[in-house]
Protein backbone atom coordinates (compact mmCIF):
# COMPACT_ATOMS: atom_id res chain seq x y z
CA UNK A 1 0.00 0.00 0.00
CA UNK A 2 2.86 2.14 0.59
CA UNK A 3 4.20 2.33 -2.82
CA UNK A 4 0.85 2.57 -3.99
CA UNK A 5 0.69 5.73 -2.25
CA UNK A 6 4.09 6.87 -3.49
CA UNK A 7 3.59 6.12 -6.81
CA UNK A 8 0.31 7.87 -6.99
CA UNK A 9 1.34 11.09 -4.39
CA UNK A 10 4.54 11.84 -7.53
CA UNK A 11 1.67 11.99 -9.91
CA UNK A 12 -0.78 13.76 -8.00
CA UNK A 13 2.19 16.66 -7.09
CA UNK A 14 2.81 18.99 -10.01
CA UNK A 15 6.31 20.09 -8.59
CA UNK A 16 7.32 16.25 -8.93
CA UNK A 17 8.22 16.66 -12.42
CA UNK A 18 9.33 20.71 -12.35
CA UNK A 19 13.02 20.37 -13.08
CA UNK A 20 12.96 24.25 -11.66
CA UNK A 21 11.34 23.14 -8.29
CA UNK A 22 13.90 22.21 -5.91
CA UNK A 23 10.75 20.26 -4.37
CA UNK A 24 11.05 17.77 -7.82
CA UNK A 25 12.85 15.03 -8.88
CA UNK A 26 15.75 17.08 -10.28
CA UNK A 27 16.47 18.99 -6.81
CA UNK A 28 16.46 15.09 -5.26
CA UNK A 29 19.02 13.91 -7.92
CA UNK A 30 21.10 16.90 -7.50
CA UNK A 31 21.04 16.48 -3.39
CA UNK A 32 21.76 12.70 -3.68
CA UNK A 33 24.24 13.52 -6.32
CA UNK A 34 26.28 14.72 -3.77
CA UNK A 35 26.66 11.98 -0.99
CA UNK A 36 25.91 9.04 -3.05
CA UNK A 37 27.71 6.18 -3.88
CA UNK A 38 26.07 6.35 -7.10
CA UNK A 39 26.97 9.60 -7.87
CA UNK A 40 28.46 9.00 -11.23
CA UNK A 41 25.18 7.36 -12.37
CA UNK A 42 23.11 10.08 -10.91
CA UNK A 43 25.40 13.06 -12.41
CA UNK A 44 24.48 10.68 -16.10
CA UNK A 45 20.41 10.71 -15.45
CA UNK A 46 20.41 14.01 -14.66
CA UNK A 47 19.46 15.41 -18.25
CA UNK A 48 16.95 13.00 -18.02
CA UNK A 49 15.20 13.56 -14.37
CA UNK A 50 11.58 13.93 -15.86
CA UNK A 51 12.08 10.21 -17.46
CA UNK A 52 13.46 9.29 -14.22
CA UNK A 53 10.28 10.17 -12.20
CA UNK A 54 8.26 8.84 -14.24
CA UNK A 55 9.68 5.59 -14.08
CA UNK A 56 9.78 5.51 -10.46
CA UNK A 57 6.21 6.53 -9.65
CA UNK A 58 5.27 3.80 -12.54
CA UNK A 59 7.59 1.01 -10.75
CA UNK A 60 6.28 1.63 -7.04
CA UNK A 61 2.72 1.35 -8.53
CA UNK A 62 3.34 -1.66 -10.30
CA UNK A 63 5.08 -2.90 -7.32
CA UNK A 64 2.27 -1.76 -5.09
CA UNK A 65 -0.51 -3.57 -6.69
CA UNK A 66 1.22 -6.29 -8.02
CA UNK A 67 1.44 -6.73 -4.73
CA UNK A 68 -1.24 -6.00 -3.18
CA UNK A 69 -3.24 -8.24 -5.64
CA UNK A 70 -0.38 -11.02 -5.56
CA UNK A 71 0.05 -11.18 -8.56
CA UNK A 72 3.46 -11.84 -9.84
CA UNK A 73 4.02 -11.81 -6.53
CA UNK A 74 8.25 -12.32 -7.09
CA UNK A 75 8.57 -9.96 -9.59
CA UNK A 76 6.62 -7.45 -8.05
CA UNK A 77 8.52 -8.52 -5.01
CA UNK A 78 12.28 -8.01 -6.82
CA UNK A 79 10.88 -4.85 -8.22
CA UNK A 80 10.07 -3.17 -4.94
CA UNK A 81 13.40 -4.52 -3.35
CA UNK A 82 15.50 -2.94 -5.80
CA UNK A 83 13.63 0.45 -6.01
CA UNK A 84 14.16 0.19 -2.28
CA UNK A 85 17.64 -0.49 -2.43
CA UNK A 86 18.44 2.28 -5.48
CA UNK A 87 16.59 5.07 -2.61
CA UNK A 88 18.97 4.03 0.21
CA UNK A 89 21.71 4.53 -2.35
CA UNK A 90 20.66 8.04 -3.39
CA UNK A 91 18.52 9.91 -1.03
CA UNK A 92 18.62 7.66 2.40
CA UNK A 93 22.17 6.94 2.15
CA UNK A 94 23.76 10.02 4.60
CA UNK A 95 20.30 9.54 6.96
CA UNK A 96 20.86 11.08 10.13
CA UNK A 97 20.65 9.78 12.52
CA UNK A 98 21.05 6.78 10.05
CA UNK A 99 18.08 5.10 11.39
CA UNK A 100 15.94 7.46 9.75
CA UNK A 101 16.82 6.09 6.31
CA UNK A 102 13.73 3.93 6.16
CA UNK A 103 14.76 2.33 2.67
CA UNK A 104 17.05 -0.26 3.55
CA UNK A 105 14.83 -1.66 5.92
CA UNK A 106 11.96 -1.96 3.40
CA UNK A 107 14.62 -3.55 1.09
CA UNK A 108 15.41 -6.19 3.67
CA UNK A 109 11.52 -6.81 4.36
CA UNK A 110 11.08 -7.81 0.24
CA UNK A 111 13.23 -10.26 0.72
CA UNK A 112 10.94 -13.07 2.15
CA UNK A 113 8.75 -12.54 -0.29
CA UNK A 114 11.25 -12.54 -3.45
CA UNK A 115 12.41 -15.74 -1.81
CA UNK A 116 8.94 -17.48 -0.92
CA UNK A 117 6.60 -15.68 -3.24
CA UNK A 118 2.76 -14.97 -2.06
CA UNK A 119 2.68 -18.65 -1.10
CA UNK A 120 -0.48 -19.68 -2.65
CA UNK A 121 -3.05 -18.43 -0.67
CA UNK A 122 -4.93 -15.30 -0.65
CA UNK A 123 -3.23 -14.15 -3.96
CA UNK A 124 -4.33 -13.80 -7.62
CA UNK A 125 -1.17 -16.47 -8.43
CA UNK A 126 -2.59 -19.22 -6.37
CA UNK A 127 -6.22 -18.61 -7.47
CA UNK A 128 -5.11 -18.43 -10.91
CA UNK A 129 -2.71 -21.70 -10.62
CA UNK A 130 -5.35 -23.37 -8.50
CA UNK A 131 -8.08 -22.91 -11.07
CA UNK A 132 -5.47 -24.09 -14.23
CA UNK A 133 -4.80 -27.15 -11.86
CA UNK A 134 -8.63 -28.19 -11.29
CA UNK A 135 -9.16 -27.96 -15.13
CA UNK A 136 -6.35 -30.40 -16.10
CA UNK A 137 -7.43 -32.75 -13.57
CA UNK A 138 -10.94 -32.36 -14.52
CA UNK A 139 -11.97 -35.63 -16.58
CA UNK A 140 -11.93 -34.22 -20.77
CA UNK A 141 -15.76 -34.47 -22.18
CA UNK A 142 -14.14 -33.68 -25.96
CA UNK A 143 -14.54 -36.32 -28.07
CA UNK A 144 -11.25 -38.34 -29.24
CA UNK A 145 -11.53 -39.16 -32.96
CA UNK A 146 -9.43 -43.01 -32.51
CA UNK A 147 -9.63 -45.11 -35.75
CA UNK A 148 -10.86 -48.02 -35.50
CA UNK A 149 -7.94 -49.94 -37.34
CA UNK A 150 -5.91 -48.08 -34.18
CA UNK A 151 -8.27 -49.58 -31.61
CA UNK A 152 -8.62 -53.22 -33.40
CA UNK A 153 -4.63 -53.24 -33.06
CA UNK A 154 -4.31 -51.64 -29.29
CA UNK A 155 -7.38 -53.36 -27.98
CA UNK A 156 -7.17 -56.61 -29.34
CA UNK A 157 -3.68 -57.60 -28.79
CA UNK A 158 -4.60 -59.61 -25.76
CA UNK A 159 -3.28 -63.30 -25.34
CA UNK A 160 -4.21 -65.96 -22.62
CA UNK A 161 -6.36 -62.66 -21.22
CA UNK A 162 -3.44 -60.97 -20.68
CA UNK A 163 -3.36 -57.11 -22.26
CA UNK A 164 -0.39 -55.79 -24.59
CA UNK A 165 -1.39 -51.97 -24.22
CA UNK A 166 -1.17 -53.15 -20.33
CA UNK A 167 2.90 -54.56 -20.93
CA UNK A 168 1.11 -57.80 -20.59
CA UNK A 169 -1.01 -57.08 -17.24
CA UNK A 170 -4.04 -58.77 -16.94
CA UNK A 171 -6.97 -57.01 -18.98
CA UNK A 172 -9.31 -55.40 -16.66
CA UNK A 173 -12.03 -52.50 -16.66
CA UNK A 174 -10.82 -49.22 -16.95
CA UNK A 175 -9.53 -46.87 -18.77
CA UNK A 176 -7.31 -47.40 -21.72
CA UNK A 177 -3.87 -46.66 -20.90
CA UNK A 178 -3.26 -46.30 -24.69
CA UNK A 179 -5.69 -43.26 -25.21
CA UNK A 180 -5.05 -42.36 -21.28
CA UNK A 181 -1.49 -41.70 -21.75
CA UNK A 182 -1.75 -39.96 -24.99
CA UNK A 183 -4.70 -37.29 -23.96
CA UNK A 184 -3.22 -35.63 -20.82
CA UNK A 185 -2.50 -32.84 -20.09
CA UNK A 186 1.18 -31.64 -19.35
CA UNK A 187 2.18 -30.91 -15.59
CA UNK A 188 1.61 -27.97 -13.89
CA UNK A 189 3.64 -28.73 -11.08
CA UNK A 190 6.38 -26.11 -10.11
CA UNK A 191 5.94 -23.79 -12.59
CA UNK A 192 3.29 -21.54 -15.09
CA UNK A 193 1.94 -23.66 -17.54
CA UNK A 194 1.63 -21.24 -20.56
CA UNK A 195 -2.34 -21.65 -19.44
CA UNK A 196 -1.32 -19.89 -16.40
CA UNK A 197 1.18 -17.67 -17.96
CA UNK A 198 -1.47 -16.34 -20.25
CA UNK A 199 -4.46 -15.54 -17.54
CA UNK A 200 -1.46 -14.00 -15.39
CA UNK A 201 -0.56 -11.77 -18.30
CA UNK A 202 -4.66 -10.69 -18.71
CA UNK A 203 -4.82 -10.19 -15.31
CA UNK A 204 -1.84 -7.66 -15.15
CA UNK A 205 -3.17 -6.22 -18.20
CA UNK A 206 -6.08 -5.09 -16.49
CA UNK A 207 -4.34 -4.27 -13.20
CA UNK A 208 -1.94 -1.92 -15.13
CA UNK A 209 -4.79 -0.75 -16.93
CA UNK A 210 -6.70 0.42 -13.60
CA UNK A 211 -3.17 1.92 -12.32
CA UNK A 212 -2.77 4.08 -15.40
CA UNK A 213 -6.26 5.14 -14.63
CA UNK A 214 -5.62 5.84 -11.38
CA UNK A 215 -2.23 7.70 -11.84
CA UNK A 216 -4.26 9.71 -14.88
CA UNK A 217 -6.95 10.56 -11.80
CA UNK A 218 -4.29 11.66 -9.36
CA UNK A 219 -2.24 13.52 -11.70
CA UNK A 220 -5.30 15.62 -12.66
CA UNK A 221 -6.60 16.28 -9.67
CA UNK A 222 -3.31 17.21 -8.23
CA UNK A 223 -3.30 19.75 -10.87
CA UNK A 224 -6.73 21.08 -10.45
CA UNK A 225 -6.81 20.93 -6.60
CA UNK A 226 -3.06 22.07 -7.04
CA UNK A 227 -0.68 21.97 -4.03
CA UNK A 228 0.60 24.35 -1.52
CA UNK A 229 3.20 25.94 -3.42
CA UNK A 230 6.51 24.92 -1.01
CA UNK A 231 8.62 25.70 -3.29
CA UNK A 232 8.77 28.17 -6.57
CA UNK A 233 11.16 30.40 -6.27
CA UNK A 234 10.97 33.63 -6.72
CA UNK A 235 14.24 33.87 -8.74
CA UNK A 236 17.58 32.23 -9.13
CA UNK A 237 19.98 34.60 -8.38
CA UNK A 238 23.05 35.29 -11.00
CA UNK A 239 26.11 33.99 -9.46
CA UNK A 240 27.65 35.49 -6.84
CA UNK A 241 30.35 37.86 -6.18
CA UNK A 242 32.49 38.15 -3.24
CA UNK A 243 33.58 40.51 -1.28
CA UNK A 244 36.44 40.41 1.51
CA UNK A 245 34.72 43.50 4.05
CA UNK A 246 34.55 47.08 3.75
CA UNK A 247 38.03 47.46 2.65
CA UNK A 248 38.16 47.74 -0.63
CA UNK A 249 41.10 45.76 -1.25
CA UNK A 250 38.95 42.95 -2.36
CA UNK A 251 39.66 41.70 -6.03
CA UNK A 252 35.90 40.71 -6.41
CA UNK A 253 33.47 42.42 -9.15
CA UNK A 254 31.19 43.65 -5.74
CA UNK A 255 29.59 46.52 -6.79
CA UNK A 256 30.05 49.07 -4.35
CA UNK A 257 28.00 51.71 -2.98
CA UNK A 258 28.30 55.37 -3.52
CA UNK A 259 30.73 55.90 -0.15
CA UNK A 260 33.05 53.32 -1.91
CA UNK A 261 32.05 50.55 1.07
CA UNK A 262 30.84 47.48 0.85
CA UNK A 263 29.26 45.11 3.53
CA UNK A 264 30.97 41.80 4.28
CA UNK A 265 30.22 38.55 2.68
CA UNK A 266 29.32 37.83 -1.07
CA UNK A 267 27.29 39.65 -3.14
CA UNK A 268 24.25 37.39 -4.46
CA UNK A 269 21.80 39.67 -5.92
CA UNK A 270 19.83 42.60 -5.86
CA UNK A 271 17.62 42.46 -3.12
CA UNK A 272 14.42 43.61 -5.60
CA UNK A 273 14.58 40.08 -6.97
CA UNK A 274 12.83 38.76 -3.60
CA UNK A 275 10.29 40.58 -2.93
CA UNK A 276 8.67 40.75 0.67
CA UNK A 277 7.14 37.23 1.75
CA UNK A 278 9.17 35.33 -1.16
CA UNK A 279 12.39 33.70 -1.47
CA UNK A 280 15.12 32.86 -4.26
CA UNK A 281 17.79 30.44 -4.77
CA UNK A 282 22.05 30.79 -5.15
CA UNK A 283 24.82 28.98 -4.83
CA UNK A 284 27.42 29.40 -1.62
CA UNK A 285 30.27 30.47 -2.68
CA UNK A 286 32.09 28.83 -0.46
CA UNK A 287 30.99 25.28 0.00
CA UNK A 288 28.90 25.25 -3.64
CA UNK A 289 25.56 23.83 -1.82
CA UNK A 290 22.48 25.53 -3.21
CA UNK A 291 21.45 27.78 -0.40
CA UNK A 292 18.19 30.21 -0.03
CA UNK A 293 17.25 33.69 0.61
CA UNK A 294 13.82 34.76 1.89
CA UNK A 295 12.45 37.99 2.48
CA UNK A 296 10.30 37.47 5.90
CA UNK A 297 6.94 39.65 6.08
CA UNK A 298 8.28 41.08 8.97
CA UNK A 299 11.06 42.97 6.36
CA UNK A 300 14.40 41.00 7.74
CA UNK A 301 16.26 38.82 4.70
CA UNK A 302 17.52 35.70 6.18
CA UNK A 303 19.37 32.68 4.19
CA UNK A 304 20.17 29.56 4.75
CA UNK A 305 22.37 26.57 3.17
CA UNK A 306 19.47 24.36 1.62
CA UNK A 307 21.23 21.24 1.93
CA UNK A 308 19.27 19.08 4.23
CA UNK A 309 20.65 18.19 7.28
CA UNK A 310 18.72 15.19 6.87
CA UNK A 311 19.79 13.67 4.29
CA UNK A 312 21.23 15.76 2.18
CA UNK A 313 18.29 17.11 -0.29
CA UNK A 314 17.44 20.39 -1.47
CA UNK A 315 15.15 22.26 1.02
CA UNK A 316 12.89 25.11 -0.59
CA UNK A 317 10.15 27.66 0.91
CA UNK A 318 6.69 27.55 1.06
CA UNK A 319 5.24 30.86 1.71
CA UNK A 320 1.33 29.70 2.02
CA UNK A 321 2.78 27.59 5.39
CA UNK A 322 5.60 29.81 6.00
CA UNK A 323 7.74 26.78 6.47
CA UNK A 324 11.20 25.69 4.84
CA UNK A 325 9.98 21.95 3.85
CA UNK A 326 12.23 19.22 2.78
CA UNK A 327 10.63 17.58 -0.61
CA UNK A 328 12.49 13.94 0.33
CA UNK A 329 10.70 13.26 4.08
CA UNK A 330 9.15 15.74 5.06
CA UNK A 331 11.25 17.69 7.12
CA UNK A 332 10.43 21.66 8.15
CA UNK A 333 12.51 24.24 9.74
CA UNK A 334 11.62 27.80 10.79
CA UNK A 335 12.45 29.90 8.14
CA UNK A 336 13.24 33.16 10.53
CA UNK A 337 15.85 30.77 12.70
CA UNK A 338 16.25 27.34 10.19
CA UNK A 339 15.58 25.26 13.26
CA UNK A 340 13.84 21.85 13.28
CA UNK A 341 9.96 22.48 13.32
CA UNK A 342 9.30 18.90 12.18
CA UNK A 343 12.08 15.91 11.58
CA UNK A 344 13.35 13.51 10.82
CA UNK A 345 15.57 16.00 10.34
CA UNK A 346 17.43 15.85 14.03
CA UNK A 347 19.60 19.41 13.34
CA UNK A 348 19.08 22.68 11.83
CA UNK A 349 19.82 24.34 8.48
CA UNK A 350 23.15 25.99 8.46
CA UNK A 351 22.49 29.71 8.72
CA UNK A 352 24.41 33.01 6.95
CA UNK A 353 24.30 36.65 7.75
CA UNK A 354 22.53 38.41 5.23
CA UNK A 355 23.00 42.28 4.88
CA UNK A 356 21.94 44.38 2.14
CA UNK A 357 24.04 47.41 1.05
CA UNK A 358 23.25 51.05 0.17
CA UNK A 359 23.50 49.79 -3.34
CA UNK A 360 20.54 47.18 -3.17
CA UNK A 361 22.67 43.92 -3.25
CA UNK A 362 22.08 41.32 -0.28
CA UNK A 363 25.16 40.11 1.09
CA UNK A 364 25.80 36.74 2.84
CA UNK A 365 28.47 35.09 4.96
CA UNK A 366 28.72 32.75 7.07
S1 LIG B 1 16.66 14.63 3.32
FE1 LIG B 1 15.28 13.60 4.61
S2 LIG B 1 14.05 15.17 5.38
FE2 LIG B 1 15.44 16.16 4.13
Amino acid sequence: MTFCVAGLQKFADPTFFDRSNPAGIYAQMVGAERSSPLHPLLGHLLAVSTLVGVLIALGELAVGIGTLLGLFSRIAAAGGALISLSLFLTVSWSASPYYTGADIAFFFAWLPLVLAGAGGVWSLDGVIRNRTRAERDRPSLTPVVVPFGLVQRICGNYEAGRCAARRGAPCSPGPCPFLHQNSSPPSVDGELTRRQLVRSSAAALGAAMAGMIAAGAAAGIGRVLGRAAPSTPGATLPPVTRSTGRSATTTSTTPRDAGGTTPPGSAIGPATEVPLGSWAAFTDPTSGDPSLVIHLSDGRFVAYDAVCPHAGCTVGYSPSERLIVCPCHGSEFDPSSGAVVQGPATRGLRRFQVTEGTNGQLYVEE
